[in-house]
């Protein structure tokens, strides 16, 4: 009488068991869901950019050519990687608000002009610190005025588009300091419709997979306490 309870009581759980696990498979891509996305808010910023080639410091290094990248003209397939600074003035040793990383390549075969694809991370202030805008553009580089489309954002700047206005503020040798004034256009908050708003760059990413692992210990805890407290009822080793 005991037993057929245990055992009907063990099949239930490894039914149980096999249920949690398939809803846990579907649990990695099935969130597609509306969205809203709050009043957008406009961000503007102005600082100078510094590319330095040359010297014991370079911000900005070659590290791959092609093989007639030295007999072309406007140094087709040259590729630099950068960490240049960005600074509140023109001045390198004004004020430090971030720094741009990732690279630019020459891609003009006609023409002077690189392709820019770089996140700008900026530290400057407390509002801004470690967020980022992604900029993927054509650099033209031998006109006054250039504009680069800033593609996406992180912390602050999430979903963020707008664009870069530059200018060269002046040219020693190879190493520029360029003008940068950033329109970021990004939403106040982005929420599931219906839910609570949450604000971008205050999310925890990592709250989802707490949530299931402290489901899954519950589940297992409860699981092996039943099946403890029944063997122990009803048999005797
Ligand atoms: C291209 O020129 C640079 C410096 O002028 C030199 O160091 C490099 O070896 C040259 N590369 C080729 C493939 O000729
Ligand atoms: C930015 O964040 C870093 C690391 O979290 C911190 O050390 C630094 O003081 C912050 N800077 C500002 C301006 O808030
Ligand atoms: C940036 O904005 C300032 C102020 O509006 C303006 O004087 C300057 O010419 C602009 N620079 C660029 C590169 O757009
Ligand atoms: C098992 O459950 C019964 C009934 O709820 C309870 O009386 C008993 O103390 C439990 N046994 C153990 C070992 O926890």
């Amino acid at each position: 009488m005991g037993g057929t309870k245990f055992f009907s009581f063990l099949a239930v759980a490894m039914v149980l068991s096999l249920v949690h696990i398939q809803a846990q498979q579907g649990n990695w891509g099935d969130e597609t869901v509306p969205y809203t996305m709050g009043p957008e808010k406009m961000t503007k910023l102005r600082f100078y950019f510094h590319d330095i080639v040359t010297g014991n410091n370079p911000t900005a290094v070659q590290i791959a050519q092609a093989t007639g990248t030295n007999s072309s003209s406007t140094l087709f397939g040259a590729l630099f990687m950068i960490d240049d600074p960005l600074t509140e003035g023109p001045d390198p040793n004004s004020r430090l608000v971030g720094r741009a990383q990732g690279f630019y390549g020459s891609a003009g075969q006609k023409e002077p002009a690189l392709i820019l694809g770089m996140s700008l991370v900026f530290t400057g202030n407390e509002k801004f610190n470690g967020s980022t805008i992604s900029v993927l553009s054509r650099n033209p580089v031998t006109h006054t005025e250039r504009e680069f489309a800033i593609v996406g954002g992180t912390g602050y700047f999430q979903f963020a588009r707008g664009f870069i206005s530059a200018k060269t503020y002046s040219l020693v040798g190879p190493n520029a300091v360029v003008e940068y004034n950033c329109t970021i256009v990004h939403p106040s908050s982005v929420s599931e419709l219906g839910k609570s708003n949450s604000s971008p760059g205050k999310s925890d990413s990592s709250s989802g997979s707490q949530i299931s692992l402290v489901s899954n210990l519950v589940f297992v805890s409860v699981i092996a306490y039943v099946t403890i407290n029944l063997s122990l009822q009803h048999f005797s080793w």
